[in-house]
């Protein structure tokens, strides 16, 4: 009997953390075994359809100094942006002519733009009629109920590293309080998004593994691996990125522990693999993000360095079609 088939017949909620860790690091057989696997789940609670979400990058100014982004508040050299409301509505109309239902907007953590998002969550929610997705980072709690009312339907937050020590050395905050802001959007009503990096330095198997199981139990409405990526002027440029392999797996165990979620192929993926957005569709993903920041301050929304994968709709598409899927309508 196959190890899936032991983990099959025993029931995932009796996944040990042995089997986690011997699933995260599968290759070659074993590894296309837990992705079929992943598949069958996602086919299972009807979740096949690929979910396209177009995300506005807002603004990159930070108040965080996270060691791995390059908007960190430290990095002076980078040119910094707010984009006016009338662009980001105007973009937002783009991406419900391109026929999209989500828009994403994504910006650094800093509260310069709550006069923004005041102005333009409400328009796009009830005059566009289109889902609203925040990832603004860590905000007070009223904050998150503010975005509710104005019309906000989830928001990203990602734990990152469920290693206390591990996530204080590289965002110089603790991770007890991040799981706290996770808490609060879940609790004003928002559908919460969360998920953690894969290959930063100093991150150990065990810890990847309790991120496994701390993404089980948050219990989101999305999820999402992403492996590392070195980004410029920050003090993990000459780190190696993530493992493809390893960011896969973790993928496909939380479509098989969680089932329903939606779960991304992060742009990410592309960059340290090719046709690495195939192949998280493959692993049980559902969800892809199409890039609709004007052109001229994508290049300045550093948030994975140089090599940075801009995903553009005909992209999408293309990966989508090569992975047998469809788009959701
Ligand atoms: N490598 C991988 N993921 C990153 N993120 C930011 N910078 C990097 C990087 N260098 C991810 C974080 C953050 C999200 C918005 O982008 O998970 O929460």
């Amino acid at each position: 009997m196959t190890y899936i088939k032991q983990i099959q017949d025993k029931g995932i909620e009796h996944i040990t953390k042995e089997d986690v860790q011997y699933l995260l690091t599968s290759k070659g057989n074993l590894q296309q075994e837990l992705f079929q696997w992943a598949r069958e789940v996602r086919r299972e609670v009807k979740a096949d359809g690929v979910l396209l979400r177009g995300v506005i990058e807002i603004s990159n100014y930070c108040q965080k100094n996270c060691d791995y982004c390059a908007m960190r508040t430290t990095n002076k050299d980078l040119n910094r942006y707010i984009l006016d409301p009338d662009d980001i509505i105007s973009t937002a109309t783009i991406i419900k002519n391109s026929g999209i239902k989500v828009v994403f907007l994504q910006g650094g953590q800093n509260p310069d733009i709550d006069y923004l998002l005041e102005q333009v969550i409400p328009v796009i929610k009830k005059e566009l009629h289109l889902e609203v997705l925040l990832c603004l980072g860590e905000r007070p709690r009223h904050v998150y109920e503010k975005f509710a009312q104005l019309g906000a339907d989830s928001y990203i937050l990602k734990f990152e590293s469920s290693d206390p020590k591990l996530y204080e050395e590289i965002s110089h905050t603790p991770l007890a309080r991040r799981l706290e802001y996770i808490k609060w959007i879940q609790s004003a009503g928002l559908k919460l998004g969360t998920g953690n990096i894969v290959g930063l330095h100093n991150q150990s198997l065990q810890s990847l593994v309790e991120d496994i199981f701390l993404g089980i139990k948050i219990q989101p409405d999305f999820i999402s691996s992403s492996p590392f990526i070195p980004g410029v002027n920050t003090p993990m440029q000459n780190y190696i990125s993530g493992s493809s392999d390893i960011t896969l797996n973790s993928m496909a165990i939380w479509r098989i522990a969680l089932r329903t979620p939606r779960i991304p192929a992060v742009s990410a993926l592309e960059t340290v693999c090719k046709d690495g957005q195939k192949m998280g569709l493959d692993a049980g993903a559902n969800v892809i993000t199409i890039n609709f920041t004007p052109k001229e301050n994508q290049n300045l929304y550093k948030i994975y360095s140089e090599r940075r994968f801009v995903v553009n709709l005909d992209h999408a598409l293309r990966t989508i079609e090569g992975a047998g899927l469809r788009v959701l309508n």
